[in-house]
C-alpha cells in the first residue's frame, strides 16, 4: 500500500526544491539574457534586483526545504545525512546557499570586495551538486538529476561565453 505521509513529504520536497532551482535558474539567466534587452528602457535598472531578489530567493526556498525535510522525511535523525551520499551533496548545497545568502547582504558585499564574485561563481556548482542528490532521492523521477546536470552545463556555458565576448569587446 502507498503511504500517504511519504508522499505528503515528498510533495514537500518537490514544491520547495523545484521553486528554489526556478529562482536560482532566473538569477542565473539574468547575466547572459542582458544582450537581448540592453534596449529596453529600465532592463538596466531592474536587472541587478531581479538577480539578488530570485538568487536570495532560491537560498530561501533551498534552506526551507532542507529544514522541513530534516524535521519530516528524516525525522531529526543527523545520522543519516553522515550515512547517505545522495544527502551529504545536498548538504553540501544548503551549505553554499547559505554562504551565498549571507554574502548578499550590502555591507558584506562591500567588505569582500572583488572576493565576492569569486564566492558567487560557487553558484554554479549547485547545479552538480543537486543533480548528484537527485540521482540518489528514492523518489526523484528518473529524468529529474539529467535536466539538472543539462541546465548547469547549460547556464554554465552562457556565463563564460558571455565573459569571453564582454572580455573582446574592451579588447
Ligand atoms: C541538508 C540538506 C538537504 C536535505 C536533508 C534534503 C533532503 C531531501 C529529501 C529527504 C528528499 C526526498 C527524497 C525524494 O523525493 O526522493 C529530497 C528531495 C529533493 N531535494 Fe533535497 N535535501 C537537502 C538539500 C537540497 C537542496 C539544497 C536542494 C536545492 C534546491 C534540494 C532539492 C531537492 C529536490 C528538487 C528534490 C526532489 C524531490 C522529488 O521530486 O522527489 N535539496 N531532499
Amino acid at each position: 500500500m502507498f503511504d500517504t505521509t511519504i508522499a505528503e513529504e515528498v510533495l514537500i520536497a518537490r514544491w520547495t526544491g523545484t521553486v528554489a532551482l526556478i529562482c536560482l535558474l532566473v538569477s542565473q539567466l539574468v547575466t547572459p539574457v542582458t544582450p537581448l534587452f540592453k534596449n529596453k528602457a529600465g532592463w538596466n535598472r531592474q536587472k541587478y534586483k531581479l538577480r539578488k531578489y530570485s538568487g536570495v530567493s532560491a537560498a530561501f526556498f533551498a534552506l526551507l526545504h532542507a529544514a522541513l525535510l530534516y524535521v519530516t522525511f528524516l525525522e531529526q535523525d543527523f545520522s543519516i545525512i553522515i550515512e547517505k551520499q545522495w544527502l551529504h551533496a545536498g548538504a553540501a548545497a544548503a551549505l553554499i546557499f547559505s554562504m551565498l545568502l549571507i554574502t548578499s547582504v550590502k555591507r558584506v558585499i562591500q567588505w569582500l570586495g572583488p572576493l565576492w564574485k569569486a564566492l558567487h561563481a560557487l553558484s554554479y556548482s549547485l547545479w552538480f551538486l543537486i543533480s548528484l542528490h537527485l540521482w540518489g532521492a528514492p523518489y526523484a523521477p528518473f529524468w529529474a538529476p539529467s535536466l539538472t546536470l543539462g541546465l548547469g552545463i547549460v547556464l554554465l556555458l552562457a556565463r563564460v561565453l558571455k565573459f569571453t565576448w564582454l572580455n573582446k569587446g574592451r579588447g
